[in-house]
């Protein structure tokens, strides 16, 4: 594929997000630091190889048992700078897996061997197996939501330096900002059977407004994911156990459920995100909402994956 250009004069892929700065400088710590560590080794291993040769036979050597603060210094100078390099290291991971709590887009991708599919929160989709960019805005933070619907795949974007496992029956996430306007390429880095080498799409992060006119245009009578989700909910008969307005029927109410935290009969709790969503549809008794009974039906084998996250899409509007 031609679109495949990375600068060939430098030594890591195009920055572009802030965030890849952050790792880049990290990295670059790290291979410089390990190599001052080599000089020092390996340097002054061969200084005394040669300084402390042992030149007659019957020349004494200078046997020393230990020294103890030697040791405590070789010992505890190397843990203060790998402490360190862990801290920095938390530190950008937690920028990277972290999303804001606003994103300018939230966009479903669904991985399968060996294309993938963006669904949009209006409705629009595209199955991709190369040709179809993922459109996001530049600028702003884009989050994706990721599953599978065979086996792991693994969404990468090395000008982001962001990366994130599709896996099948749950869903991850990932998030970046891209600072320009660009083309960027992803690459599936979880091997994934005889295309997976192949798997590869492009982002094409346009300006912000042009990404909010197109993703306006909706296509004609385009139902969205959670159009599908309030048809779906209506079918199923949820309502008659589960309230819109707050209001207690058989199970807990719908109302300001995403996003917020729940308490368990069992005394655990969790926030109410993607996959606790979709285990509760699915198996409901896996954890029961404390004060409430353990009445709901199990749905699973009776709905598709993309029926639930038509349901999970529409319980996010329910606010
Ligand atoms: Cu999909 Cu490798």
């Amino acid at each position: 594929m031609s679109w495949i250009t990375f600068p060939a004069t430098s030594f890591m892929p195009i920055q572009a997000t802030e965030i890849a700065k952050e790792v880049d400088l990290l990295y670059a710590f790290l291979i410089v630091s390990s190599l001052v560590s080599f000089v020092i080794l390996i340097g002054g291993m061969t200084w005394f190889l040669v300084k402390y040769k042992r030149t007659s036979v019957d020349q004494k050597s200078a046997y020393i048992t230990h020294n103890n603060f030697a040791e405590f210094l070789w010992s505890f100078i190397p843990l203060l700078i790998l402490l360190g390099i862990f801290y920095w290291g938390m530190v950008i991971f937690e920028k990277l897996r972290v999303p804001p709590e606003e994103v300018a887009a939230e966009i479903h991708v669904t991985a399968e061997q060996w294309a993938w599919t963006y669904t949009y929160a209006n409705g629009k989709e595209f199955y991709s197996a190369g040709e179809d960019p993922l459109i996001v805005p530049a600028g702003k933070p884009t989050k994706l939501i990721l599953t599978s619907k065979d086996v792991i795949h693994s969404f990468f974007v090395p000008a982001f330096r962001a990366k994130q496992d599709a896996v099948p029956g749950k869903f991850t996430q990932l998030w970046f900002e891209p600072k320009e306007p660009g083309e960027f390429i992803v690459f599936c880095t979880e091997y994934c059977g005889t295309k997976h080498s192949g798997m590869m799409i492009k982002i094409k992060a346009i300006p912000a407004d042009d990404y909010a006119a197109w993703f306006h245009a909706e296509k004609k009578g385009a139902e969205t994911p959670a159009d599908k989700g309030k048809t779906l909910f209506a079918q199923k008969a949820c309502a008659s156990c589960h309230s819109l307005d707050g209001s207690r029927i058989v199970g807990p109410s719908m109302k300001g459920l995403f996003g917020n935290s729940r308490k368990f009969a069992d005394g655990s709790s969790a926030n109410a995100d993607e996959n606790y969503l979709r285990e509760s549809i699915l198996v409901s008794s896996a954890k029961i909402v404390e004060g409430y009974p353990p009445a709901m039906p199990v749905f699973q084998g009776q709905l598709s994956d993309e029926e639930v996250n038509n349901l999970i899409e529409y319980i996010k509007t329910i606010k």
